[in-house]
């Protein structure tokens, strides 16, 4: 493989979900430029990813959104010292359409191929906005697969909590749906809580005392218990009052780990991540706790909580860093798990 050039520009690819998306990163920190195809009209009719609908979506897409790239950049291929790509956890067929592409890429060019962990992409994001951010600090990562406290060092990611069983994200997509919302159904329910009293209804909460773990299935399931008598018994839902109780029961775990983990540690800082911490309370409670403990919150703006592939090139810069590059016999892996150090 070709040595990597000055200054580091890195092309990533990110095609995990219903993102189409292509980005050029230098030196992990500057955003030259970032271009995002979402397919959500796509899959809006199906209320949810229909997983053949997005992997043919990419397969149009990809060479669109990297052309696109490189134009807003105003830089062409030669301009570039590497090749990023999200390998997974996410959809396989999806994950496949940037794989190969970037593949045939970074072998048409000789340049390195760097394979990405999209959960360390959405942790990397805050460094493309926060240059004031370092190592260590806390992050909640939470999206539509993945909760999770980690604790982000210099010699990597070390796991502090994780979800018990459903994600954060996944559990305000069903609920939205119980709801009657259209998909995706975090952002709508965020937008319908707004109106609501979020002390109406009271939800159970796991009982994990002592752990950093989290638990969201029986709050699930107890919210559809709760709508589904509603609409057995015919009464009208009161959807604003659910919406704003479901996501304070949600926020009101995470922001109670996040505290117990932080005051347990000693971190300098803590950050959100992921397309949950795009969730309006979510990041008002964050802010709430951090002030009262005195500790720095960095947040990603709301262009970078979802998927996109800027993330992508910041995670790849630190494994450029490594000299950490894949071989042209990568694979997607769809189950992908973070790496943990002990
Ligand atoms: O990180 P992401 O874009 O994709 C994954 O890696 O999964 O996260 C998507 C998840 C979805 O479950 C979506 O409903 C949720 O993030 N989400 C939100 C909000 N915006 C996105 N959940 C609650 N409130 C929001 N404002
Ligand atoms: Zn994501």
């Amino acid at each position: 493989m070709a040595k990597a050039a000055s200054p580091r520009r890195i092309l990533a690819i990110e095609t995990s979900c219903d993102e189409t998306a292509a980005a050029i990163v230098q030196e992990g920190q500057q955003i030259l430029s970032s271009v995002v195809y979402s397919q959500i009209p796509m899959h809006q009719p199906y209320g949810g990813v229909v997983p053949e609908i997005a992997s043919r979506a990419h397969v149009q897409q990809v060479d669109v959104v990297v052309r696109l790239a490189l134009e807003e950049a105003g830089l062409s291929l030669r301009d570039l010292s590497a090749i990023a790509v999200t390998q997974g956890p996410g959809l396989v067929g999806a994950l496949l359409v940037g794989v190969s592409y970037a593949k045939g890429l970074a072998y048409g060019l000789n340049l390195p191929l760097i394979a990405v962990n999209h959960i360390a992409g959405h942790i990397a994001a805050n460094h493309l906005v926060h240059p004031q951010l370092k190592k260590p600090y806390l992050c909640l990562v939470v999206s539509g697969g993945h909760s999770h406290l980690v604790s982000v060092k210099e010699d990597g990611f070390h796991l502090v909590g994780a979800s018990q069983d459903d994600a954060a994200g996944e559990a305000f997509d069903k609920a939205a749906r119980v709801l009657g919302l259209p998909y995706p159904g975090g952002p709508n329910l965020d937008q319908l809580a707004r109106d609501g009293d979020q002390g109406r209804f009271r939800l159970p909460q796991p009982k994990l005392s002592g752990s950093f773990d989290f638990s969201f299935s029986g709050l699930k399931t107890a919210f559809i218990n709760l709508v589904h008598g509603m609409q057995q018994r015919g009464e009208d839902l009161p959807r604003a009052d659910l919406a704003a109780s479901f996501q304070t029961a949600v926020v009101d775990q995470l922001m109670a780990k996040t505290s117990l983990a932080l005051s347990q540690g000693s971190w300098p800082a803590l950050t959100l991540a992921g397309g949950v911490s795009a969730n309006s309370l979510l990041r008002k409670r964050a802010q709430a706790l951090c002030e009262q403990l005195g500790l720095p919150l960095y947040l990603p703006p709301l262009g970078l909580t979802g998927d996109n592939a800027a993330m992508i090139g910041a995670a790849a810069c630190w494994q450029l860093e490594r000299q950490e590059f894949a071989g042209l016999g990568l694979n997607a892996v769809p189950g992908l798990q973070l790496q943990f150090r002990a």
